[in-house]
């Protein structure tokens, strides 16, 4: 039997900046897939249900919006593998993110989840402003107000744009992590996780030393806890050389480790296929 796999490219929209390297990523990751002679279907979250085609075996997706997850969810509960599972990708989404890592135990910025329309003005400051739904799509969606004029003004624009609900996160200060992960973290197949990370290039670099095990052991429960395969986030070093996570988010486009990246989701792919569904 011919084994088919679907990728969905991520929705425009949720790509600022980033449109051709996130679709990179899913390119080369196909060909990976068909070198090892899968037959493979690249569709934008549009052509979802387009036509009318078998199922396919295993599904791999960075589209992030309600309506494409919305589409996979039935395919995913069918038995259907699906990385990241489409929940998981929801997940991401900071209104359910936050809570997650809060309980997980991950080193959290504080976060308050509060209204667009009804917020405490006299919130303290510096502090981030981020919609409470989506990821980055556009300027303002997040933004850092150091005063409380800023801080008027960022909401401000948020709730102009119909956004209702908004997240305040405390400022952490200090050296700016990258990561990325592939494998499913406390799975039963530890020697397939891979892990690389690297500083954010626009930053004057403190060098605050820190463990590199420690940010593994947060970039990986932060994974564990939303249900992610495929995922790239943010983490600050502090002086005193704590790790904090910042953000993680479902497949990133793994720019400067696109060629071995793109290798290691293709194995993990192969393995989920033999796995089958997430129990
Ligand atoms: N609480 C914080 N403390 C310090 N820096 C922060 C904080 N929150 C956000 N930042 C900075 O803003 C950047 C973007 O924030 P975040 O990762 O939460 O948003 P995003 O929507 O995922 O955007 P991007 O796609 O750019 O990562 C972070 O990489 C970090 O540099
Ligand atoms: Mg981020």
């Amino acid at each position: 039997m011919t084994r088919r796999f679907w990728g969905i490219f991520r929705e425009r929209q949720h790509s600022p900046g980033r449109e051709s390297d996130d679709a990179e990523i899913l390119r080369l990751t196909a060909k990976h897939l068909e070198a090892a002679g899968y037959q493979v279907s690249l569709k934008t979250p549009d052509e979802l249900g387009e036509a009318d085609e078998p199922s396919p075996s295993l599904v791999f997706l960075m589209c992030e919006r309600v309506a494409a997850l919305g589409f996979l969810e039935p395919l995913a509960a069918r038995g259907i593998p699906h990385v990241n599972p489409p929940s998981a990708v929801l997940n991401t989404y900071r209104d359910r993110m936050i809570p997650l890592l809060d309980a997980s135990g991950v080193p959290f910025p504080e976060s308050c989840i509060v209204s667009s329309e009804a917020f405490d003005p006299g919130h303290p400051c510096p502090v981030w402003v981020k919609r409470a739904d989506v990821h980055n799509t556009q300027s303002g969606d997040v933004v850092f107000a150091r005063s409380p004029a800023e801080l008027q003004e960022a909401v401000a624009a948020l709730h102009r744009r119909g956004i209702p609900r908004i997240v305040l996160q405390r400022h952490v200060p200090g050296d700016l992590i990258k990561f990325y992960g592939v494998g499913r973290p406390g799975g039963e197949h530890p020697q397939d996780l891979w892990f690389r990370w690297f500083y954010h290039r626009e930053q004057e670099l403190a060098g605050y030393p820190f463990a590199e095990e420690a940010l593994w052991t947060v970039a990986q429960r932060a994974a564990r806890a939303i249900g992610l395969e495929v995922y790239g986030g943010d983490a600050i070093v502090t002086p005193v050389g704590e790790v904090v996570l910042i953000d993680i988010n479902a497949w990133p486009s793994f720019a400067l480790y696109r060629e071995e990246a793109s290798e290691q989701i293709a194995r993990w792919l192969f393995r989920r296929l033999a796995q089958g569904a997430v129990p």
